[in-house]
């Protein structure tokens, strides 16, 4: 192997490290190399820096050490035994081997060990093409095996939770999954019960593995011991092509890499992100996206014949569409209007209240179920886990947005911070939290009464408390930023404000100046008879509008609905015209997390029938009413979008 003349350095651990000491490193040499690393680095990631590579099971950068595979072995000067590099810890002037013919005897020796019991599953595992053992093996392991007797059979394809299989035979005991439940999501759901040859994985509840971080475990299991019931036999990992992504189940946004074969979802599985998701997601994000599968999808534009919805052409329903919001904005901008979605991208999004403001004339445009103070988060994602002390008011951390409770579990377990729910934001223990000031933050749910958010506010501003507001869907913060509001532009601007002529410059018409109706109005405008065209882009106020009876009301009177969607929702039901629209997965784009951080996604496969993306239609509409605007990828809008929201 070639010398590699300097020494090489390991970058200080991630995070916020702008406040931390000076990093004390440690110099030795590893197979010749010098390195340099940080005091207390492990052998085994200083040798991965160095370049070599030591083979590994149970290891794992975000776990504590456990030596439980003892697959690492490595030679080091002065120690009497061959050791595990991941359990040393490095020291000065230390000589490493991880090459020589005895530490390569060592490492074989233990994977000859491993597949004594393991079973000869490979063409029938869900792991296969993937498997960090059946990659060993290739690598390191001998072409014949010495065993000749029978090995040990346990039930195959057990299932322990509503997503996870267990295959006991395959268990390498590595612990890397139960070590997952008690390190990172801190329900302690796995144990190893028993001991020696009669280990086995087990839930701790007799309920099973009830873990809402469950399907990181068949990511970390290092061979086809734990694997998927969404994905069984689904496909094999050299069919699909995999896409990168975002989730769209809830504000968190964690990065994800989408798997289809054949236009279809395979599987969704976690992908890198240290500011966001690190490498997890919750069972929500990784298993609960298959919808875009479904056959239950509108493939095609619909338009009501008197009780009946019927398939039509594109062109029937896009003059149907743009000649009723063309008649009523002709007699009165104000008799349309427009309820958006928090879950569309910021591409459709800002398209949509453009045609409403600078081709419609109107500010009737919202998105909310219900109006809430808009208050940024103070803090990022990551930096919840560096706090001291984390109150939750309103919100069941884990349920809402699960992958940000790694972030508080990461706060208590790493740094010892005290963390409770209390929902009275009125009660002492919240007052006393925040009087601690600047290492207290805040996760303040944004359905809490709006007078209590504003309360959290001014007691944080005086105390120096962080207050974060917690959205809930993948583009909360987006359609706030894209301007979908009766009373505010993108980028967050006040209609009205100095910054009304610079937009209508950018859109080239002139603006609406009185703020617009909001959900509520704009339902009760419908019965009322003000409003005569609605148009609704991905929400289903039939279902989601706290007052059903004024909703039904008001989407059974209005003259013209029409509802763009991916699904007959119950506001589709009664709908003038169905748009059908595609899913993430068939469309690029980009969505704003809770904390504002913009992140795209890629289509990675074709959309389902005739369905096009939201900001198609929502631009071909433009055109239909004699306003076309300059874009034909979503790329195009997103330059827009960042002339529209610079300061
Ligand atoms: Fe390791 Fe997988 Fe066994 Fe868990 S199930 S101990 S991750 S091999
Ligand atoms: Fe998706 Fe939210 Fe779960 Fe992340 S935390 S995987 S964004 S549902
Ligand atoms: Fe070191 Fe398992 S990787 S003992």
């Amino acid at each position: 192997m070639a010398e590699i003349s300097t020494a090489t350095t390991i970058a200080p651990a991630q995070g916020n490290t702008s406040a931390l000491p000076p990093v004390e490193m440690v110099n030795l040499s590893i197979d010749g190399r010098p390195v340099s690393v940080p005091k207390g680095t492990l052998v085994i990631t200083a040798a991965f820096q160095a370049g070599a590579d030591v083979p590994y099971f149970c290891h794992h950068p975000r776990l504590k050490p456990a030596g439980a595979c003892r697959m690492c072995l490595v030679k080091i000067e002065k120690m009497n035994k061959i050791q595990t590099a991941c359990t040393v810890p490095v020291a000065e002037g230390m000589v490493v081997d991880t090459v020589s013919p005895e530490v390569k005897q060592a490492q074989n020796g233990i994977l000859e060990f491993l597949l004594i019991n393991h079973p000869l599953d490979c063409p029938v595992c869900d792991r296969g093409g993937e498997c960090p053992l059946q990659n060993m093996v290739f690598q390191y392991g001998a072409g014949v095996t010495r065993f000749i007797d029978e090995k040990r059979h346990f039930p195959k394809a057990v299932p322990i939770s509503e997503y996870v299989v267990l295959d006991r035979e395959r268990c390498i005991q590595c612990a890397r999954c139960t070590r997952f439940t008690e390190e990172i999501s801190g329900d302690g759901e796995l144990a190893i019960e028993n001991r020696g040859n009669a280990s086995i994985i087990s839930p701790f509840s007799p309920d099973g593995f009830k873990s809402k971080f469950s399907g990181n475990t068949i990511e970390l299991c290092p061979v086809g011991a734990l694997t998927s019931r969404t994905y069984r036999f689904a496909a094999r990992p050299w069919e699909f092509t995999s896409q990168d992504s975002i989730c769209t189940m809830c504000g968190v946004g964690c990065n994800v890499a989408v798997q289809t074969r054949n236009g279809e979802l395979m599987r969704v599985n976690a992908r890198l992100n240290e500011d966001v998701n690190e490498e997890w997601t919750c069972d929500k994000g990784k298993f609960e996206q298959y919808w875009v599968n479904s056959t239950d999808r509108i493939k095609e534009p619909l338009q009501r014949y008197a009780s009946q919805l019927r398939g039509v052409t594109w062109d029937d329903a896009m003059k149907a569409s743009a000649n009723a919001l063309k008649d009523a904005a002709a007699t009165n901008p104000n008799s349309v209007a427009g309820i958006g979605s928090t879950r569309a991208s910021n591409e459709d999004l800002y398209l949509f209240q453009r045609l409403f403001r600078s081709v419609l004339g109107t500010n009737n445009i919202d998105h909310r179920m219900f109006p809430f103070p808009i208050i940024p988060m103070q803090t990022s994602i990551a930096e919840v886990g560096l706090a001291k002390k984390i109150v939750a008011i309103g919100t069941q951390v884990d349920d809402d947005l699960p992958v940000l409770w790694l972030r508080v579990y990461k706060a208590i377990s790493k740094n010892g911070a005290e963390y409770f729910r209390n929902d009275d934001a009125h009660s002492p223990e919240v007052a006393e939290a925040i009087a601690a000031g600047a290492d207290t933050v805040v996760l303040a749910w944004y359905g809490l009464p709006s007078a209590d958010i504003e309360f959290l506010k001014s007691a944080c501003a005086a105390s120096g408390a962080k207050l974060n507001v917690l959205l809930p869907d993948n583009n909360s913060w987006g359609a706030i930023q894209m301007g979908v509001l009766p009373d505010r532009l993108p980028a967050l601007h006040s209609v009205g404000n100095g910054a009304t002529p610079r937009f209508e410059s950018l859109w080239g018409a002139p603006l609406p100046a009185e703020p617009g109706l909001d959900t509520r109005g704009i339902l009760e405008g419908c019965v009322s008879g003000s409003i005569k065209a609605l148009y609704i882009m991905g929400s289903d106020p039939m279902t989601t509008f706290a007052d059903k009876d004024l909703a039904r009301s008001a989407l059974e009177k209005v003259p013209f609905l029409i509802v763009q969607d991916m699904f007959m929702t119950e506001t589709g039901k009664l709908a003038s015209v169905f748009l059908p629209t595609c899913s993430f997965i068939e469309k690029d784009g980009s969505f704003t997390n809770i904390e504002g951080r913009v992140q795209k996604f890629k289509k990675a496969v074709e959309p389902r029938g005739q369905s096009k993306a939201d900001w198609q239609i929502v631009a071909e509409l433009a055109s239909r009413l004699g306003k076309p605007v300059p874009y034909f990828s979503p790329r195009d809008v997103a330059r827009e979008i960042t002339k529209a929201t610079a300061q």
